[in-house]
């Protein structure tokens, strides 16, 4: 691809792991893309890519209808990389042999190479990876040699160098093989030969050039939240077609202490952006009054947005496309290892189902980027470290931390608490090493006694977590004099609230948001 090199394709077969093969490629400055396991020649040959890596996956080579890839892959020259069943998987096809393991292999183990290619260059000849696989290669297809072994695994690397592929058991994308990134930039640079063109710099040029290909004399509208994509969505757009683009900013009642004065400060004040300010605070509550379901109070928040977002439009006029910051792992096509959908668990809200309704097209500037790159590229942009930083913060707002039904005055205790519990963060320099840090208000009151006085006041809970994806997340461990001031502070200062409790809960079993 112009400007930012050949891409290597992550074939995912089903991983858990697709996701940070892409991400180490992208860290060695490699474009990458994930694309289904049966993806046809024909597409595959289009993206011209510099290299394939065949990923891993759960099934095994020799249960009927195991995947397996367009076979016309093995008649290109392209490199290809397998890893775990990736790699039994090309074993299998090109001739050797797969069986179920004597010992099967589930953890960390110690990899002994003996490489001449190049492949292991700069990695220890005696270094740990991670295993986890049940099958194993027990012969060799023609061609091929031995790099690497294990001590349950004879096969634990081998390669046809002649024909540049290689294969590993183990697992080079994850954390517990500490020189896997070497691995995987080996592969990229020194087999593929790519060079390290994929960097935000290369990026933001690209899209400024695809945007102002796509958008021609159209004019953009773009939801701006404050948020880390939407944000840097805007002003990436904005650098690219500067007053074709118009943001609208809309005050849901909903938004954290001092945010309406932060974004039009920024966007309008700084970046000089067209920003439409929308009051639509007492129309949220007016909706949301009596609501204390949680999917009925995010249905209810998600149908308001639309309505004040489609007037605002109808307003600017003649507007044609819509800007989302829709990231990679949104659109990535992962196959599913169990099959079929995941059940809904929570309706986010985003503007779907506006595009079709206001015949608008979509543009998307953000979608092949990873969450860590989007930081990168809004820093690139001038940013401020306070956006590009943020913590996520969901659609619904308050609205999903006010627990049960909502009232102004509620949501005025939550937020005070809120802007004390990230002051305290931030403060001790915990910011960045936490995904998300919130306070939800508890439908519940508590007695306490402050002065000599009894009190019988709001509950609120502590959340923290720390994730990589927000899929999954833990429970954060504060120091205790943290967590101690942060309590103080929020009983002292926050009108309403006697009582402050700390969630322990990870995810699963419980989501981030309590509603
Ligand atoms: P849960 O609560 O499902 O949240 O563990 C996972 C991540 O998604 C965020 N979240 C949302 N983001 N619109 C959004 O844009 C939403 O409606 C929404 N609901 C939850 C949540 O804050 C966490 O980061």
């Amino acid at each position: 691809m112009e400007g930012i090199g050949r891409p290597i394709i992550v074939l995912d077969f089903g991983a858990q792991y697709s996701k940070l093969i892409a991400r180490r490629v992208r860290e060695a400055k490699v474009f990458s893309l994930i694309l289904p396991f049966d993806t046809p020649l024909a597409e595959l040959k289009a993206l011209n890519p510099a290299g394939i890596i065949f990923s891993g996956g759960p099934a095994s080579v020799h249960v009927p209808g195991a995947p397996q890839p367009d076979l016309g892959v093995f008649q290109l020259e392209t490199p290809i990389l397998g890893i775990c069943y990736g790699t039994q998987l090309f074993a299998h096809m090109l001739g050797g042999k797969v069986e179920r393991a004597e010992k099967r292999e589930y953890g960390i183990a110690h990899l002994e190479h003996n490489d001449t290619t190049g492949f292991f260059a700069g990695v220890d000849e005696h270094t740990q990876v991670w295993m986890s696989h049940g099958d194993a290669i027990t012969q060799l297809p023609p061609n091929f040699e031995v790099i690497g072994k294990t001590e349950n695994c004879p096969y634990a690397a081998v390669a046809d160098a002649s024909r540049h592929r290689y294969g590993v058991q183990f697992h080079p994308e994850v954390v517990h093989t500490p020189q896997g990134a070497r691995i995987i930039s080996n592969f990229v640079h020194h087999v593929c030969g790519c060079d390290s063109s994929w960097t935000m710099g290369s990026f933001v040029e690209l899209a400024v050039k695809r945007i102002r290909e796509q958008v021609r004399r159209g004019h953009v509208i773009c939801g701006l939240s404050g948020g880390v994509d939407s944000s840097v969505a805007a002003v990436l757009i904005h650098r690219a077609i500067g007053k074709q683009l118009t943001c609208v900013f809309v005050n849901n009642g909903l938004l954290r202490k001092g945010e309406p004065e932060m974004v039009q400060q920024v966007f309008r004040d700084n970046f000089h952006l067209d920003l439409r300010y929308v009051d639509a605070e007492d129309r949220f509550l007016d909706g949301l009054q009596g609501i204390a379901d949680p999917e009925e109070k995010r249905k209810t928040i998600g149908r308001l947005f639309i309505e004040v977002f489609e007037e605002e439009a109808h307003k600017i006029g003649h507007v044609d496309i819509l800007a989302q910051g829709t990231l990679y792992p949104d659109v990535i096509e992962s196959v599913s290892a169990t099959g079929g959908p995941s059940a809904t668990i929570k309706s986010h809200h985003n503007v779907g189902g506006l595009p079709e309704r206001m015949h608008l097209k979509l543009l998307e500037p953000l979608r092949e980027l990873f969450k860590d790159e989007v930081r990168a590229v809004g820093k690139e942009l001038g940013l401020p470290e306070d956006i590009v930083w943020r913590h996520p913060f969901p659609g619904p707002g308050l609205g999903v931390r006010c627990i049960g039904e909502l009232s102004k005055e509620r949501l005025q205790t939550l937020r005070e608490a809120d802007a004390i519990f990230i002051q305290e963060i931030k403060r001790a320099g915990l910011y960045r090493e936490i995904w998300q840090a919130l306070v939800c208000l508890l439908p519940v009151r508590s007695v306490g006694v402050q002065g000599d006085e009894r009190t019988y006041e709001e509950v609120c809970s502590l959340r923290a977590v720390t994730s990589e994806d927000a899929m999954t997340a833990d429970w954060y461990r504060f120091p205790d004099e943290v967590l101690q001031r942060i309590a103080n502070r929020i009983c002292n200062e926050v009108k309403h609230i006697n009582r402050v409790l700390y969630d322990v809960t990870s995810k699963p079993p419980g989501t981030i948001e309590w509603e």
